[in-house]
């Protein structure tokens, strides 16, 4: 069979280049050769055309609105299935029968205590501080703990690492709540669900008998299914090329929470609930919409819009019935920040500017209603957010180790600063 080969003219010399397919989605070009056979390289800033990797994890088709995870469609996975599964089978390529799902389960629930001595780092931070900036200090910080799992040429501690992450990422979350509003610590129990654990220790307090909602822990699992991977993005991209480097496990899962927290990636939900709450009524709608298509504005519709997704967000449509649904059953009826949501992308989606530019409600966009129904401040979306895309991130890093051709991320640039000249004494200045 013969290779498909890409041609670039330069002047009057041509190259060639293999035209790569994968199993699904666009061709590539590798231009691997570039620089070796022009001397040149390529500009993509931001990374628009540009594919950084291989992977065998996430689909995602943008115009069709397509997100699978190890081929499964993520409507289904997020209807059928549960995120310690959804886990497992990002982690290993596969879904688990039920003893491997017995014995992950196992493993997990057996992993979610943090050292002891990480429990008193929280005491060193204040007490407003941001529940993003206690799990990014305190993941980072378990690479001084666990010193067993930093070896990253060990397949063992590859994945004792992966575990633990996976494990200690909902006590580490719930704990920078508890922090925040004063309440004691409360410590996992391996009797409970994932997801109704973590509930259990974010709202549970010592005087009180607690019972985990079934509604709510199903709404809660549901959202991190829908967060728990998502490709090359900028946190996924950052925990990649942390690990490029060979940075232990523990430091580049930091590297991905600190990346993620900004607001045009999962601080999003937050931004979202913020100004759907600012908006406060339907009727005061349009003058939104108006700053959002403003160019000297610099305000956008936030949990609007996606590089990949052009025409839905399929993540967003799953958010959007879990919302109407955990309102329904929390009986939190007349809720005018899901009036005013729904009322805004009724009206964007038939706005001809946000048609033109193909901007569609993201997953961010009902997300933020449910967390806030299930009674999350809008400082802990985020970290929730980091809670579950530990998982993506951790299969994506394991990924990358395990690939053999694997080689540090190291990017070039175009230079446009001064050309080489002489020094001047300060005293010539
Ligand atoms: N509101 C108004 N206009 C928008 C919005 C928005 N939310 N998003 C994009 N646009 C406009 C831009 O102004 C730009 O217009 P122009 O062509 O006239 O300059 C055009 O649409 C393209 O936007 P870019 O910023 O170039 O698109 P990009 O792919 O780089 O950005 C992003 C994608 C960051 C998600 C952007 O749409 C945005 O800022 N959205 C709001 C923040 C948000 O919801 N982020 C969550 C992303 S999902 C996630 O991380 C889970």
């Amino acid at each position: 069979m013969t290779e498909k080969m890409a041609k670039l003219t330069i002047g009057d010399k041509s190259f060639e280049f293999p035209i790569i397919s994968g199993s699904v989605g666009p061709d590539v070009i590798d231009i691997r050769s570039l620089y070796a056979q022009t001397g040149m390289f390529t500009y993509d800033p931001g990374y628009t055309s540009t594919g950084s990797t291989s992977s065998a994890i996430t689909y995602i088709d943008g115009e069709k609105g397509v997100l699978l995870y190890r081929g499964y469609p993520i409507e289904q996975l997020a209807e059928k299935s549960n995120f310690l599964e959804v886990a497992y089978l990002l982690l290993n390529g596969e879904l688990p029968t039920r003893p491997q799902f017995a014995d992950f389960e196992k493993t997990i629930t057996r992993h979610t205590m943090l050292h002891e001595q990480i429990v008193k780092f929280y005491s060193g931070f204040r007490r407003d501080a941001h529940p993003m900036a206690i799990t990014c200090g305190a993941v980072g910080a378990m690479s001084a703990f666990y010193h067993d799992s930093t070896d990253i040429t060990d397949p063992r501690q590859r994945q004792i690492a992966s575990h633990r992450l996976i494990a200690k990422i909902p006590t580490t979350v719930a704990w920078a709540y508890k922090y925040s509003i004063g309440q004691p610590f409360v410590y996992p129990r391996n009797d409970l669900d994932f997801s109704s654990n973590f509930l259990r220790m974010c709202f549970a307090v010592p005087a009180e008998k607690f019972e985990v909602s079934p509604t709510v822990a199903r709404a809660m699992d549901r959202i991190f299914v829908l967060h728990a991977d998502h490709e090359q993005n900028a946190s996924t991209s950052t925990v990649r090329l942390a690990g490029s480097s060979h940075a232990n496990p523990f430091a580049c899962i930091a590297a991905g929470v600190a990346s993620l927290w900004g607001p045009a990636h999962g601080g999003a939900n937050e931004a979202s609930l913020r100004m759907l709450r600012e908006i406060g009524t339907p009727d005061r709608i349009g003058e939104y919409i108006n700053r959002a298509k403003d160019r000297s504005d610099p305000f956008r519709l936030m949990g609007f819009g996606h590089r990949v997704y052009k025409n839905f967000d399929p993540r967003a449509k799953v958010m959007q019935e879990t919302a109407k649904e955990v309102l329904g059953e929390l009986g939190v009826t007349n809720n005018p920040t899901l009036q005013v949501a729904q009322e805004l992308e009724r009206i964007a989606l038939q706005d001809e500017y946000f048609i033109e530019k193909k901007l569609y409600p993201n997953v961010d966009f009902y997300s933020g209603i449910i967390l806030d129904a299930i009674g999350f401040p809008t400082s802990m979306f985020t970290a929730i957010f980091a809670l579950a895309r530990t998982v993506g991130w951790v299969s994506q890093w394991r990924e990358m180790i395990d690939d053999p051709t694997q080689k540090i991320g190291r990017p070039r640039q175009l230079y446009v600063g001064a050309e080489a000249r002489q020094f001047v004494d300060i005293s010539a200045r």
